[in-house]
């Protein structure tokens, strides 16, 4: 059985939501001097908190009728909606920050829900892994109410002293998490790919390693560059143009092909490209591709054209692949 410390004690930050994050949350409050009460569903999930100095409510409510900021932490909006409903009441009139991940539309679909109740609310997300919560450099983006921002900047700093406000709009913080999870995954899938590659003729992953550390730590001024071709609607592509470009892309998925590997990502990127070049683009730069990933190249393409791209990257006319 656990043991309850008393539930009346005011705390000025409440944590809800006691899961790896949460709990690096209510942690790092606690380190940083904070009075801190905590709930979670599973109430055995606070234990180490308490035995910390954290004190523990029975309920969701309670918990956040002890302080004037409470920071929300659970798998989804769907669970902090089913949390957070039955307290709206005692939350009125106080901040709410929610540090869960999901969409932007839920974000403000959130930021909606506190508005009606009176609270003040700010979205945000955590980048970092557990270990890294409460350090200076622990990058948390925040958005929605700059006034509630403002007042809770510095306790906001103890989780991770990297704290960004991204503007008004609740659902930016989720926004820009996303862009980031949208590079991070598709990045590291092309890294497990690379490593296939070189696998499949006999190089250890670690021997290759090295030379995409280097290789991918080259690329932060080409982000920058690319970025800048985007919002200008400039591609130039004297230097590299995408129809050579898509050469390369296509030897990386034969290559793939030969050594058995999935190629349903590379065969992607090289769909994209074939797309770009069959509506005319072929001499510009690789940024022009944006046009196909936001939809708007011309339509109507012969189907022809989409098959012999697809045919290019798959080494086997489209409509003979399983
Ligand atoms: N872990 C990371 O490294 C990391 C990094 C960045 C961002 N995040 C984000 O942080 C958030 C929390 O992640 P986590 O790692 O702490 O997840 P977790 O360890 O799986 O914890 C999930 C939390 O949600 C609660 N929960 C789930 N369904 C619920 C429901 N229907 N009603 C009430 N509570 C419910 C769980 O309560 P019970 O204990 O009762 O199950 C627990 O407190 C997620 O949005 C995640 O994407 C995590």
């Amino acid at each position: 059985m656990t043991t309850h410390t008393k539930t009346n004690t005011t705390a000025n930050v409440t944590v809800i939501g006691l899961g790896a994050m949460g709990s690096a949350l209510a942690g790092a409050l606690l380190d940083a001097g904070h009075r801190v009460m905590v709930w979670n569903r599973t109430p055995s999930r606070a234990d180490p908190l308490v035995a910390r100095g954290a004190a523990r409510a029975e309920t969701a409510a309670e918990a956040v009728a002890a302080s004037e900021l409470t920071v929300v932490c659970l798998v989804d909006y769907a669970a902090s909606r089913q949390v957070l409903e039955p307290a709206a009441g005692a939350l009125s009139g106080r901040t709410l920050v929610n540090l869960t991940s999901d969409t932007p539309e839920r974000a403000r679909e959130a930021a909606g829900w506190a508005r009606e109740h009176g609270i003040d609310y700010l979205d945000g997300a955590v980048m970092v892994p557990v270990p890294v919560v409460g350090t200076p450099e622990a990058l948390l983006l925040y958005s929605g109410g700059q006034a509630a921002f403002a007042r809770h900047e510095a306790t906001l700093r103890a989780l991770g002293g990297n704290a960004r406000y991204l503007g008004e709009d609740p659902g930016a913080a989720a926004l820009h998490d996303l862009a980031l999870l949208d590079i991070f995954w598709t990045m590291m899938t092309a890294v497990l790919h690379a490593f296939a590659l070189v696998g499949a003729d006999g190089v250890r992953a670690s021997e290759f390693a090295p030379l995409a550390v280097e290789s991918i730590t080259g690329l932060a001024p080409l982000l920058v560059e690319e970025a800048a071709a985007v919002d200008a609607g400039r591609h130039p592509g004297e230097l590299a143009p995408l129809a050579t470009d898509a050469e390369g892309v296509a030897h990386v998925a034969e290559a793939s092909r030969v050594r058995g590997l999935d190629t349903s990502v590379i065969e992607a990127v090289h769909a994209l490209m074939a797309r770009t070049i069959a509506a005319g683009h072929g001499n510009d730069g690789f940024s022009r591709v944006i046009d196909a990933i936001q939809d708007r190249l011309p339509s109507g393409l012969p189907s022809a054209t989409r098959a012999a791209a697809s045919e290019a990257a798959s080494g086997a006319p489209a409509g003979r692949r399983g």
